[in-house]
């Protein structure tokens, strides 16, 4: 079989498996090197068969038979290259391709995609990858590898990658996290360096990226990620990567679409809890905290605190004020309410307060870690009187666990819909849902504001209907 990929190349085959392979695993999947892989294929399967059973030295004849086709095939590739799709050093590779337009990346065939999947995990992304392998390979007939860890797969030595072909994506559809692994550290732009003394230093090495990707022959790359994973797919687009998006986050904050997946699996999981700390509430007649996440955006508290019933939701968008969450809990006493359910977003402050942290940022990582408001607020109320306050951080819990099925089934739709990109050569890309239709949308519009729960959204005044408290 043809291999663009040098012999160096691991292949992971499950995360933390490291198998050596040998160069001939990835098969070009179109036009000549189809043609000359398919006759390698044939011919190689019908000596194979007239050898199974009999000596290893027709076995190593036969071997050697497809080693001499493959390498033919991968010289045309290389020569097809040389002529002008990807000339020059790592800035022009991809200079050819049509940068932010529409239509086929002209005199391109796609043969090769490679997946990865950046930022924190959320419940989704296996089913995108299935999703979008099985759309590849039985609607195009192209190869997918992976990338292990987001881009960090390609930048090390040796190489972490992939193949994902059909057998690799049976059973992921309901499977949390990423077979991929993930990293919210770093990036190509910002890799993480450390040096003899324990420093460590943020380097650029997107130019070696876009560079290794070439090498091993990948024609576009999905990038399945966040805020964080779409800047740096944004970034390497203007560098000529050929490259389009899955907007993945619990926290629902990518602008210009309605929806990222994992975010509804999260609002289960936060509202499955609220419903038990209900039990707890309402049998000690307890003010029950419930610190959730929400950097930027409150959709999860606000979505949960609604659909678990809480009396006071929090949010980053607006500022509150202890007293008047003490002022509403008290009023609920005077009508017979002992209990009360407080949601409170991870990134929410007080009036002329910031967000707390419990770790600061380090060098290669996007964000300080937030948290904390939970704790901090139930001092304050205990301080106002409200003995009996619990306080319970959700956490990692709500992007962890099998995703729900709406999240299953908005993660197939961009799985499948994200590899149509493309064929369409629709490269800086993003597919998004709008009014109940994916579409694709510029990844630059994706990430020039986080979408921040506005105070006039239908949420924000169902919940306003129901007398919660905002604080405010
Ligand atoms: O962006 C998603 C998110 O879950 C945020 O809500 C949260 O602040 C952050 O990730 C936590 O990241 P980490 O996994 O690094 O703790």
């Amino acid at each position: 079989m043809g291999s663009p990929i040098t012999a160096t190349i691991r292949v992971v085959a499950a995360r933390g498996t490291r198998v050596a392979v040998m160069a001939g695993v990835y098969t070009r999947g179109h036009g000549r090197s189809n043609r000359l892989a398919t006759r390698t294929h044939g011919r190689s399967n019908r000596l194979a068969t007239r050898t199974h059973g009999r000596s290893n030295r027709l076995a190593t004849r036969t071997h050697g038979r497809s080693n001499r086709l493959a390498t033919r095939t991968h010289g045309r590739r290389q020569r097809l290259r040389a002529d002008g799709w990807f000339p020059g050093p790592a800035r022009t590779l991809y200079s050819r391709l049509q940068l932010g337009g529409t239509g086929a990346r002209r005199g391109v065939e796609i043969q090769k995609i490679l997946i990865m999947t950046g930022g924190g995990d959320a419940p989704g992304l296996n089913a995108v990858i299935r999703a979008a392998v099985k759309r590849a390979i039985t609607g195009y007939d192209w190869q997918v590898i992976g990338s292990i860890e987001a881009f960090n797969g390609v930048l090390d030595d040796p190489m972490r990658l992939i193949p994902l072909d059909l057998d690799s994506v049976r059973g992921l559809l309901m499977r949390g996290g990423t077979v991929l692994g993930t990293s919210n550290a770093g990036g190509p732009f910002e890799f993480p360096v450390r040096h003899p003394d324990g420093s460590i230093e943020a380097v650029d090495r997107s130019d070696e990226l876009i560079r290794r990707l070439h090498r091993i022959g990948v024609d576009a790359v999905i990038s399945i990620g966040g805020d964080g994973s779409q800047r740096i797919s944004q970034a390497l687009f203007e560098k000529g990567l050929p490259i389009v998006g899955v907007p993945k986050t619990i926290d629902n904050d990518l602008d210009s679409t309605e929806m990222t997946f994992g975010f509804q699996t999260a609002v289960a999981t936060a509202t499955d809890a609220i419903d038990k700390l209900h039990t707890t509430a309402e049998s000690h007649d307890r003010v029950m905290i419930l610190e959730v996440m929400g950097r930027d955006a409150g959709w999860i508290a606000l979505c949960s605190g609604i659909a678990g019933g809480a009396d006071t939701i929090l949010i980053p968008e607006i500022p509150f004020e202890v007293d008047n969450v003490a002022m509403h809990i008290k009023r609920r006493r005077k009508e017979g309410n002992h209990f009360a359910i407080v949601v409170v977003a991870e990134g929410a402050f007080p009036r002329g307060g910031t967000a707390l942290t419990v770790k600061e940022r380090k060098p290669g990582q996007p964000n300080p870690i937030l948290g904390g408001v939970g704790a901090w607020l139930g001092g304050e109320l205990e301080a106002r009187g409200f003995h009996q306050t619990r306080v319970c951080v959700l956490g990692h819990l709500q992007r962890g666990g099998i995703p729900s099925a709406m999240d299953r089934l908005l993660a197939t739709r961009y799985g499948v819909a994200v590899v149509d990109l493309i064929a369409e050569g629709k490269f800086g890309y993003m597919v998004a849902l709008k009014s109940d239709e994916i579409v694709a949308i510029p990844i630059k519009d994706a990430i020039s504001r986080y979408r921040t729960v506005e105070l006039d959204h239908n949420m924000t005044r169902t919940a306003r209907g129901l007398g919660i408290c905002f604080g405010d």
